[in-house]
């Protein structure tokens, strides 16, 4: 195994962060690893807020669903998918640029998405130590103030850094499933029952595939963060004409919607075989 792979394998989350400052050069070169990573058309549809503000760190650690290790980490990076600057650089130059939309956006979340992570692995090679916080995409009207976020710029994604406390160090990293679980040859193979189980099986072992399911669902997908994210993202959407505003959950509550992904849902089919 050669020493990237290596460094990407051992890499885990750190949510706890010794009380030192991140120096000058080392900070330049997370910014310039990100700025280093592939960009559609080399465009850098991103735009890296390098957060020193210690209010503004607090602040964030309470908007960003209570995490306060936001606010102890010594660098803090968020990273906005920033269509704006294109359609006004094209502006500047007298062209008369289409409405933007769902492509657009998709491709500068990617863009930002694939810069972070070229950080997460810069710092990592560097001592660094970094945890990415969902929670960003949250809150869209409070952070567009805080943040000063035109039209057609979205927080895709936010890292804080520090070095990793002894205990972060030590913290074992948590397993991912088998390889067979997540590539599928040529095409995608939807899994059933027996293959979901089977997939969860190291996950569930102590409580049962049911109740671990219930609990996680409960935790993590029906939860108020994740329904809160939704209504947020669906509002950044608006720029894009991509959700009416006449939108919200059939009873009228974010995220309420009928889940039209499910099997028998029109357009879905039911699952096929399992691989
Ligand atoms: C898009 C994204 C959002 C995340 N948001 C949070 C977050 O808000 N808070 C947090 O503590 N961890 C967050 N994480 C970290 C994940 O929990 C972590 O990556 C996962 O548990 C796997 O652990 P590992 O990174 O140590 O391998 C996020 C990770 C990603 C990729």
């Amino acid at each position: 195994m050669n020493e990237v792979i290596r460094q990407l394998a051992a890499r885990r989350s750190v949510r706890a962060f010794e009380d030192r400052d991140i120096p000058g050069e080392v900070r330049a070169a997370i910014l310039e690893a990100a700025a280093q990573a592939p960009t559609a058309g080399n465009q850098q549809l991103y735009t890296i807020l390098d957060v020193t503000d210690p209010q503004l760190k607090a602040r964030l650690a309470e908007t960003c669903d209570h995490q306060p290790f936001i606010a102890q980490a010594p660098m803090v990076l968020i990273f906005l998918a920033d269509v704006c600057k294109w359609l006004d650089a094209y502006r500047e130059a007298g062209c008369e640029p289409r409405a933007p939309g769902a492509g657009d956006v998709m491709l500068a979340a990617s863009d930002a998405a694939i810069a972070a992570q070229n950080a997460v692995t810069a710092a990592w090679s560097l001592g660094v130590g970094s945890c990415y916080i969902g929670d960003v995409m949250e809150r869209c009207e409070e952070h567009r103030e805080m943040l000063n976020l035109p039209p057609h710029v979205f927080p895709a994604a936010m890292l804080v850094l520090g070095y990793p406390t002894e205990q972060q160090a030590r913290r074992p990293k948590p397993e991912r499933f088998n390889m067979a679980d997540i590539v599928c040859e040529n095409v995608y193979r939807r899994k059933d029952g027996a293959a979901l189980r089977r997939m969860f099986a190291g996950r569930c072992a102590l409580r049962g595939y049911d109740a671990w399911m219930d609990a996680f669902c409960r935790r993590k997908y029906n939860s108020d963060f994740s329904r809160e994210m939704t209504r947020s993202v669906e509002a950044y959407l608006r720029d894009y004409g991509l959700v009416r505003a006449e939108d919200g959950g059939e009873d009228g509550r974010p995220g309420a919607r009928a889940d039209s992904s499910a099997p028998g849902a029109p357009g879905v089919p039911e699952r096929g075989p399992e691989a």
